[in-house]
């Protein structure tokens, strides 16, 4: 296939971009390197530099001919919303817009986007099936929910081929890509900083949450395994369909286990700093994703220890990130 990937020089679209080329797609990248790296344009891919709100290099990178379009771009960081929830909705959501009115108007059919367990706010219990209610607790998650619901729109209108994948907590490294968020504000990449002596203490947020252990539940899905699935629903598009599934292990661990794993896996004894509570963080995130298994047959094959290990490897091979 054809493939246009928005968002390819960020760590999720780098590394479905690199498992596209090795499954013989062609892949052309839209990115704004913004946040993206150009050193994390995989080898074989084209990058076209443009920006989803300029309508005119959006139409004449989409009119170059695609049989789908992989959409990764997005602004990620949850608290920068609620400080500037007017980015989040225009890079977003009118971004999202202006992507599929160039891809109705070029004639490309087909769209896969990521999104996110925060359309889901605070559950009621967990795991998290895709019937739970959709309450995002940021702008952050309310932009990908009405992009969700565009999408979902624009199937029934247009016959559009769409699917919507709800990433629960994404890490690990595949094809020699990898975690460079500048600023980095996920749990994993910050912990292995501290094993690599980047910084003194792993800053633990909130210990008097209603856990086991008082700290957050995360479900951690590898990148490997979430990029499989991209192709599962990619393969799987029906016109004037939307489906919506969620991507995660099953598994809870608390931010303690996490720094308890990394422990392990790194032989580094990674000191903790506990601060107040982050706002915005909900106590216990756990993923079923019983829909895509049943489905689409999807089964994630790695576990935790494998996602902070792969992570390792990969930020031993890269002490400082990508180069640009
Ligand atoms: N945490 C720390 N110290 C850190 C970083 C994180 O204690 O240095 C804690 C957080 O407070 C949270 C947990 O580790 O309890 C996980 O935090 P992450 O930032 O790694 O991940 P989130 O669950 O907050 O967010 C991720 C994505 C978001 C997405 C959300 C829900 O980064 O984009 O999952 O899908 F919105």
């Amino acid at each position: 296939m054809r493939l246009l990937v928005t968002g390819g020089a960020g760590y999720i679209g780098s590394i479905c971009s690199a498992v596209a080329l090795a499954a013989g797609h062609r892949v052309a990248i839209f990115d704004n390197l913004g946040h993206g790296h150009k050193a994390a344009v995989p080898a074989g891919a084209e990058l076209v530099e443009g920006d989803l709100l300029d309508e005119g290099s959006l139409r004449d990178a989409v009119g170059a001919g695609f049989d789908a379009v992989l959409h990764f771009a997005a602004l990620i960081v949850v608290p920068e919303s609620v400080a500037r929830p007017e980015r989040y909705y225009r890079n977003n959501v009118v971004g999202t817009l202006n992507l599929v009115d160039a891809l109705r108007q070029a004639g490309v059919r087909r769209l896969v986007f990521s999104s996110t367990a925060a359309v889901y706010g605070e559950p009621e219990s967990v795991p998290i099936p895709e019937s739970a209610p959709t309450r995002p607790a940021s702008p952050y998650g309310n932009s990908k929910l009405a992009v969700d619901r565009l999408l979902a729109d624009e199937c029934a209108a247009h016959g559009l081929a769409a699917a919507s994948l709800r990433y629960f907590n994404v890490g690990g490294a595949l094809h020699g890509l990898g975690e460079d968020h500048r600023p980095e504000t996920h749990l994993i990449p910050n912990v292995l900083a501290v094993a690599a002596g980047r910084a003194e203490a792993v800053e633990l947020f909130g210990t008097d949450y209603d856990t086991p252990d008082g700290t957050c539940v995360r479900d951690y899905v590898h990148i490997e395994d979430l990029a499989a699935a991209h192709f599962l629903a990619l393969e799987a598009l029906e016109a004037g369909r939307h489906d919506v599934y969620n991507l995660g292990s099953g598994s809870g661990y608390s931010v303690l286990e996490v720094i308890e794993t990394a422990r392990r896996v790194t032989g580094r004894p990674l000191p903790v700093q506990e601060r107040p509570r982050r706002p915005g963080d909900a106590p216990r995130l756990v993923a079923s994703s019983q829909a895509i298994a049943s489905a689409l047959g999807w089964q994630p094959r790695h576990d935790l220890e494998a996602i902070i290990g792969d992570a390792w490897s990969w930020m031993q091979e890269h002490p400082n990130g990508y180069s640009d």
